[in-house]
């Protein structure tokens, strides 16, 4: 879609708002789930509808909310996502990250940027649960405003654009297991050591931070592994809690005043 040209104000994050000002939505009937572990992609009834705001922020239409952060998406993957999961720190070889909304790929290829940076011997393992996939054109321009993570997208794009939902080099070993998250976690026979949390706010995508879900989590977690979200919603953090983490209030990015992580006791 071309870019609607409205302001920053009218594009602002509703990830960054408080829950009283969002409208919840419900899942579509479309989102469809799919066998995990799939090498190639199946198309998905129900695809990622954008809007592009600020000549490049893609909006999702369907949540009515974007996929990061207007400030700084990259900044804001490293705050919340990596430093808030204790990462690069906690890198050692076969380390695991899952992730709730693979979106553009932003979290996964500034993950990939600083685990080479760490000098990290063989693959990062990364599975991102995502029920509406964007195309590789899509992914492609919501990059460009992150010359880092784009410099090093192209043999994902590749993948992704021929249809691949598995992709492994010598770096990264990489699955987005295409379905509602809902369906396809509990199937999942995985643990990761870190899980990013990353669904639109939890006002406009409650399904994807319900009790039952955040129990799934904990549940596909190895122990001592953490969890890191930007959000510091109560009913998030006490389903969090409830499954088993260790939950902690952390200072948020830019103008958002707290996030969430925790720990899930060894
Ligand atoms: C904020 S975006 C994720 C941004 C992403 N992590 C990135 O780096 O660009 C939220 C994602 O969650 C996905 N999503 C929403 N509901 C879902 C569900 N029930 N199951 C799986 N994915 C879902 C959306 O399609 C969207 O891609």
């Amino acid at each position: 879609m071309p870019a609607t040209g409205q302001s920053a104000d009218v594009a602002r994050n509703a990830r960054d708002l408080p829950d009283e000002t969002r409208n919840a939505r419900s899942l579509p009937d479309e989102a469809r789930a799919a066998p995990d572990g799939t090498t190639d992609r199946e198309e998905p009834a129900g695809t990622a509808a954008l809007e592009w705001r600020d000549g490049g922020i893609p909006v999702s239409t369907r949540f009515d909310d974007p996929y990061f952060s207007l400030a700084n998406g990259l900044a804001e993957t490293r705050h919340v996502f990596l430093a808030g999961n204790g990462l690069p720190g906690r890198f050692r070889p076969g380390f695991h990250i899952a992730e709730l909304g693979f979106g553009t790929g932003l979290n996964m290829l500034a993950t990939l940027v600083s685990w080479t940076a760490a000098g990290v011997p063989g693959r990062l393992r990364y599975t991102s649960f995502e029920a509406f996939p964007m195309s590789a054109p899509d992914i492609a321009r919501a990059l460009r405003a992150f010359p880092e993570a784009e410099a090093i997208a192209g043999p994902f794009l590749d993948a992704w654009a021929a249809g691949h939902s598995r992709f492994v080099n010598d770096t990264l070993d990489l699955t987005v297991v295409i379905g509602d998250a809902r369906q396809t976690l509990p199937r999942w026979p995985d643990r990761a050591d870190a899980w990013y949390l990353d669904g639109f706010s939890p006002a406009k995508n409650p399904e994807l931070w319900s009790g039952d879900l955040m129990a799934e989590v904990a549940r596909h977690t190895a122990p001592g592994g953490s969890f890191a979200t930007y959000t510091a919603a109560g009913h998030v953090r006490r389903a969090l809690a409830a499954a088993g983490f260790a939950v902690s209030r952390l200072p948020g990015h830019g103008t958002k005043r707290h996030m969430s992580a925790g720990v899930l006791p060894e």
